[in-house]
């Protein structure tokens, strides 16, 4: 085997280590004193934008040699070539009152910022496009204010976020199928806002997520299979929506989740016979839907849940005699369905239930006289049924 590299390559790899040296001198010069002055300059000019009240707030926000001292900034320190240098890279200001637009910061003089947290405030605007240039975040923090606007298709290039919490704001429009190129994201919540249209198929590249939530906005369509490759899921909250056609059966492939909330979508067809592959569930909410066919009498493989709520369906036949075994279970809810058939015994080995539910089925027959035996019991609620004999 030849040992020495072609000239070919030798060629390439000076060009290589070239660029190397340039950049590194790049490198350098934006990380001396110039750049943190400019950086400072650029909050300074944020922190004109908004009221007094949060000038009062940012008062220690002056002096532009000094911004790593300001109240919420840190800064990247270090030492190179006898000469410290500092960027700044993290702004946390969560929960201060504080007005003004996201409009007025200038992200292209901030490209250093790691982690962004302007939660719990009172801004209004909209997330500027611009925000793209931010390739170095690692957490936007911006739940709890008052942004409106679409979600820029740019953010689809901040490829090193873990954390995006835009919750609780008054986003509106699609969700852009860019998003599905934050390949390092973990935890995406979007609850609370008034995103409209389908849930993109691309959020299935996010294969690091472990909590998604999507909830309380106006998406409609189907949820994408694509969502069953996300295998790293904890909690996936979907509810309150317009989510209509079947649960699809991919999800029972996300069996590291323990929180799955769909309710009150449009969902419809039978409750995926996988599902009681999910064992680490310890909350599933599939109410306010319009499910229908039984419940599955392998639903006792779910031996970690608490909360199960099926209510508000159109779930029918009998309430299978397994769900016996699922004695972690704290609150049952099986109201307004077409349940039939008596009420199993098993329910009275459910020693830790605290609310059970059964209103406004078809059951019949005898109410469990073991059910006396459910001390935690706090809400029993029978009624509308065609049950007979004594209450225990
Ligand atoms: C704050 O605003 C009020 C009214 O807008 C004004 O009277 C006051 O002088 C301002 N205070 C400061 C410190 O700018
Ligand atoms: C800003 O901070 C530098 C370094 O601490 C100091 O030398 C300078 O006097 C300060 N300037 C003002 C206006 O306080
Ligand atoms: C924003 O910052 C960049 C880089 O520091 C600078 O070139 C540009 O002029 C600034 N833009 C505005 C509007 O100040
Ligand atoms: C963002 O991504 C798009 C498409 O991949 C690319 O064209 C654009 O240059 C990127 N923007 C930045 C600031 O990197
Ligand atoms: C980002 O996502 C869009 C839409 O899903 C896709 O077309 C594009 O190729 C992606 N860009 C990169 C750089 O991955
Ligand atoms: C999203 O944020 C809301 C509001 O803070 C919170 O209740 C919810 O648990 C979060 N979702 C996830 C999946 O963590
Ligand atoms: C999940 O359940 C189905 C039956 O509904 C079964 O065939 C499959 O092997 C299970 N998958 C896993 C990973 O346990
Ligand atoms: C549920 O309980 C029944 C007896 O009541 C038992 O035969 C069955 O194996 C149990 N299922 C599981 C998954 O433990
Ligand atoms: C009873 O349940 C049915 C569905 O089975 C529902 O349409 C109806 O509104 C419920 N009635 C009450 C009073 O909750
Ligand atoms: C539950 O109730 C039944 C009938 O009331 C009784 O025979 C049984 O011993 C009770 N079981 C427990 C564990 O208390």
């Amino acid at each position: 085997m030849d040992m020495h590299p072609p000239p070919k390559m030798l060629a390439s790899l000076t060009i290589t280590i070239l660029i190397m040296v340039m950049a590194t001198s790049v490198a350098l010069a934006s990380s001396d004193a110039v750049v943190l002055e400019g950086q400072a300059r650029a909050l300074l000019v944020w922190k004109d934008s908004p009221d007094n009240q949060s000038q009062q707030a940012l008062r220690s926000w002056g002096n532009t040699s000094t911004p790593c001292n300001w109240r919420g900034i840190s800064c990247n320190t270090g030492v190179q070539q006898h000469q410290h240098w500092a960027v700044i890279s993290g702004i946390s200001l969560r929960g201060m009152r504080l007005r003004g637009a996201l409009e007025s910061l200038n992200f292209s003089a901030l490209r250093t910022l790691a982690r962004l947290d302007l939660s719990n405030n009172l801004l209004a605007g909209s997330i500027p496009p611009s925000i793209e240039v931010l390739g170095e975040l690692h957490a936007l923090l911006l739940q709890g204010n008052q942004i409106r606007g679409s979600i820029p298709l740019g953010l689809g290039n901040l490829t090193k976020l873990h954390s995006l919490m835009l919750h609780e704001n008054e986003l509106s429009g699609e969700i852009p199928s860019q998003i599905g190129n934050m390949s390092s994201l973990v935890t995406l919540n979007l609850s609370s806002n008034h995103l409209v249209g389908h849930i993109p198929c691309q959020i299935g590249h996010m294969k690091h997520l472990v909590a998604l939530d999507l909830s309380s906005n106006d998406l409609f369509g189907k949820i994408p299979s694509s969502i069953g490759g996300l295998t790293e899921l904890t909690s996936l909250y979907l509810y309150s929506n317009k989510l209509s056609g079947q649960i699809p059966r991919e999800l029972g492939y996300l069996l590291n989740l323990k929180d799955l909330q769909l309710g009150i979508n449009a969902l419809s067809g039978s409750v995926p016979r996988n599902l009681h592959n999910l064992t680490k569930l310890t909350v599933l909410i599939l109410r306010g839907n319009k499910l229908s066919g039984l419940i599955p009498q392998k639903i006792d493989y779910l031996s970690n849940l608490q909360y199960l709520s099926l209510r508000e369906n159109i779930l029918s036949g009998s309430i299978p005699n397994s769900i016996g075994n699922l004695t972690k279970l704290t609150n049952l809810y099986l109201k307004s369905n077409q349940l039939s058939s008596q009420i199993p015994r098993e329910l009275g080995y459910l020693a830790n239930l605290e609310w059970l539910s059964l209103r406004n089925n078809s059951l019949t027959g005898p109410i469990p006289n073991n059910l006396g035996n459910l001390t935690k019991l706090t809400t029993l609620d029978f009624g509308q049924n065609q049950l007979s004999g004594p209450i225990p």
